[in-house]
């Protein structure tokens, strides 16, 4: 194995690296030193294996494409993707998944284990949590109708997690524009990245208490978001009390809750974007706006941009080389029994 790794990598420095290297250094890698054959002769099977288990997963219950999406995102935005996300509580790891964005709402581990189990089957201690999510993501998105990308590989897991990363970097739903901006561009993400990753809300459920604040308080005025449309308002008060109901499901995208497409920005030129943060990219800034309304206009603009933004957030902070380590359980670090 160890050798077929220093094949590749003899291959690759021939043709990508050492130019790159030539023109700017390791930095200026366009895939922040992935790339997509990285398990080509470690495992090969592993893109089919993780694959085919999103695609068991998905035809159970569709919401699993979304889960999977997000699961990316949030592994990605604390500590880099590098799988910090999937640690549960054990000696000295305070778990990600109890965190404010993540607690009774992240979802997908069981599917992520169930990967992992297989790769470790067919290829043992050799592809990454971190790029099992990464995968995970594309096949998802790839399900339910949106774009392919190559997804550059090679991230290897973290050892420990960060639930104040967690709590802190995250953005939240009610988050202002500028708030939102900051923390993508925290990640060396920028604007045209906040749109286009926004749209992932094409796919998926919220939960009321996400977007209560919208029906009935939005500035502490006593009155609802100016920016929702009054009737669909009034729809989602129905299944989103003032107070209970916290864990009442609504699709994201209530036109095509299901389908990878780009209704989601039509919904938000409509006043029917759910979340305050999906409607603040039409009303806050001309720059998110003009965006915004592009996608709206053109599917294929968005899944162009939706793809390129997908890499670069999957790029943020790889752990790579020696780093970190290859989890044989996503759950915990492979020194830790219990
Ligand atoms: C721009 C800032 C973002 C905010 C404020 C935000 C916020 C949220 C919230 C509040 C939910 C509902 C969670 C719940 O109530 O349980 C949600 C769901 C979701 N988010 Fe985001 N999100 C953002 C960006 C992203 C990005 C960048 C992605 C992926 C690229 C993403 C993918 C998803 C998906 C797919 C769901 C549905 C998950 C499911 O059904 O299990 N979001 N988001
Ligand atoms: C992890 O442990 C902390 C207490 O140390 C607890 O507050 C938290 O809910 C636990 N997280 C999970 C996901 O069980
Ligand atoms: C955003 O929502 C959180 C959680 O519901 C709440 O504590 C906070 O006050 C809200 N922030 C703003 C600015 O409305
Ligand atoms: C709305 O929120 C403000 C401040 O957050 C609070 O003082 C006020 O009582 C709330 N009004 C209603 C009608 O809930």
């Amino acid at each position: 194995m160890a050798a077929s790794k220093r094949g590749c990598l003899v291959l690759l420095c021939l043709a990508v690296v050492a130019p790159l290297l030539l023109a700017g250094g390791v930095h200026g890698h366009p895939w922040g030193g992935l790339f997509p054959q990285f398990y080509d002769h470690s495992c090969p099977k592993a893109k089919e294996i993780v694959k085919s288990i999103v695609a068991q997963a998905v035809a159970r219950e569709t919401r699993m494409a979304a889960s999977l999406v997000r699961l990316h995102f949030h592994d990605c935005f604390v500590k880099g993707c590098d799988a910090s996300v999937l640690l549960d509580n054990s000696t000295g790891i305070v778990s990600e998944k109890g965190s404010n964005p993540n607690k009774n709402s992240l979802r997908g581990f069981e599917v992520v284990d169930e990967i992992k189990a297989a790769l470790e089957a067919a290829c043992p201690g050799t592809v990454s949590c971190a790029d099992v999510l990464a995968l995970a993501a594309r096949d998802s998105t790839v399900l339910a109708g949106g774009p392919y990308w190559d997804v550059p590989l090679g991230r290897r897991d973290s050892l420990g997690a960060s639930i104040q990363g967690s709590n802190n970097d995250i953005p939240a739903p009610n988050n202002t524009l500028p708030t939102i901006v900051t923390k993508f561009r925290r990640q060396g993400l920028d604007v045209a990245d906040v749109v286009a990753l926004s749209g992932a809300h094409t796919i998926g459920l919220s939960r009321c208490t996400s977007f209560r604040q919208r029906l009935y308080n939005q500035t502490g005025n006593g009155l609802a978001d100016a920016t929702l449309d009054a009737s669909f308002a009034a729809r989602l008060r129905q299944g989103c009390p003032r107070s209970g109901g916290d864990n009442n499901l609504f699709p994201l995208d209530l036109a095509t809750p299901a389908r990878f497409d780009n209704l989601y920005f039509r919904n938000i030129l409509a006043g029917k974007g759910l979340l305050s943060s999906d409607e603040v990219l039409l009303t806050k800034s001309a720059e998110t706006a003009a965006l915004v309304k592009a996608y709206a206009a053109d599917v294929d603009l968005f899944f162009q941009h939706f793809a390129r933004s997908m890499v670069r957030m999957g790029n943020i902070s790889p752990l790579t080389g020696a780093q970190g380590e290859v989890r044989k359980n996503c759950r915990r670090l492979n020194g830790n029994r219990y």
